[in-house]
């Protein structure tokens, strides 16, 4: 089995620890590992039972490489991608800064499989909100088509990286012992509070969150689908959650919408209210599939259904779906 030579940029962020466990857990085919970090750099972490020096983002640091997974913000991905590519490497990327470029491929495994055929050195893992809602779109989509999506999202700290759950354990004491709450990474104190602001705001009202996942979600169905989300940050410490209320063209018969999720790829189905059986973040952290449960017809609308979803934002919502992605293009012949 051929071995593949793969970079992490990024690899002692939330994402990238994610990426290291994953990488080994998956027993991915590695030959040779580089870490590419900026304040970390020569620092020695972890991988399995190795210890790997973190290295400087810097002129031929690609070079012999096949895959790097960037996960290191936009700003340093727009920078290098194009170095990476010209090195020979493909370039998984977990920011924003390449998923709406028309030439790049925005792909989840379970959702548009095929879209990494297209790419031309980079493909772009979506935003994290936006995966764990299409891995469960994508089944009802296949029943009758999905004409409208209203989602309310619960997100967690985790979803703004180390920092964010950092700042929120330290709340979390602070209030705990009467003192004051220190606030940099969040706009308010989290801790004992919900944040309806994930992102900045733009000119129409809704969040940068919010439109991605109104944008994303078209260009990972490859459809016409309309989404209006409000994105919201909870005291989580990790797993987004969301409730969603789907409009289909035809009305659907939920005994079918159930038979559906069962067989979904990549999606756990949990919903037996009369045992209070439902996800929740607390339970279902660390896990692979995406979690839904609280499935019923939406009372206001006959072609409407409504549910409650949950997942690991770190590894499906970033690290697994881009592994995921690595995966794919080994299985697709791609590298
Ligand atoms: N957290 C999530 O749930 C989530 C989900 C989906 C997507 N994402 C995306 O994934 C990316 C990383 O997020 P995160 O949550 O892991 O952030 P994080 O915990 O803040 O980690 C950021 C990582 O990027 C590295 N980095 C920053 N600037 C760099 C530069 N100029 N050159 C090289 N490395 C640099 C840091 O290295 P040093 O430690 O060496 O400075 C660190 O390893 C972001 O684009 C984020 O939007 C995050």
């Amino acid at each position: 089995m051929k071995k593949y030579n793969v970079v992490i940029m990024g690899a002692t962020g939330a994402v990238g620890l994610e990426f290291r466990k994953l990488l080994i857990e998956r027993k991915f085919p590695i030959n040779k590992i580089k870490f590419l970090g900026k304040s970390t750099v020569g620092q020695q972490i972890e991988f399995g039972d190795q210890m790997i020096t973190v290295e400087a983002v810097e002129d031929g640091c690609f070079d012999g490489f096949d895959i790097a997974l960037f996960s290191a913000g936009a700003t340093i991905s727009k920078e290098v991608s194009q170095k990476a590519i010209d090195a020979g490497c493909i370039v998984v990327d977990n920011s924003s800064a390449w998923r709406m470029d028309p030439e790049v491929p925005l792909v989840v495994p379970e959702v548009n499989p095929d879209d990494v055929l297209k790419h031309k050195g980079i493909i772009a893992n979506p935003n994290c909100t936006t995966i764990q809602m299409v891995v469960a779109l994508k089944p009802i989509e296949n029943l009758s088509h999905i004409k409208k999506v209203h989602v309310a999202t619960y997100q967690a700290a985790s979803g703004a990286g180390a920092t964010g759950m950092a700042e929120l354990e330290t709340q979390i004491k602070q209030v705990a012992n009467g003192e004051d709450v220190t606030i940099n990474k969040f706009p308010y104190q989290l801790a004992m509070n919900i944040i309806p602001q994930v992102d900045v705001f733009t000119e129409n009202g809704y969040t940068k969150e919010e439109m991605k996942m109104f944008h994303e979600t078209k260009k990972i169905m490859n459809s016409d689908i309309d989404v209006s989300a409000t994105c919201v940050r909870i005291p989580v410490m990790r797993n987004h959650s969301e409730a969603v209320w789907v409009e289909t063209e035809k009305e659907l018969d939920l005994k079918d919408v159930i038979k559906a999720f069962e067989n979904a790829k990549g999606l756990t189905l949990i919903d037996n209210p009369a045992e209070k059986k439902y996800p929740m973040p607390l339970f279902s952290a660390g896990e692979d599939n995406i979690f839904v449960g609280r499935l019923r017809k939406d009372i206001t609308n006959p072609k409407g259904i409504t549910f409650w979803c949950v997942g690991d934002q770190i590894k499906k919502g970033a690290a697994l779906n881009a592994v995921q992605i690595a995966e794919l293009l080994i299985e697709k012949g791609l590298i």
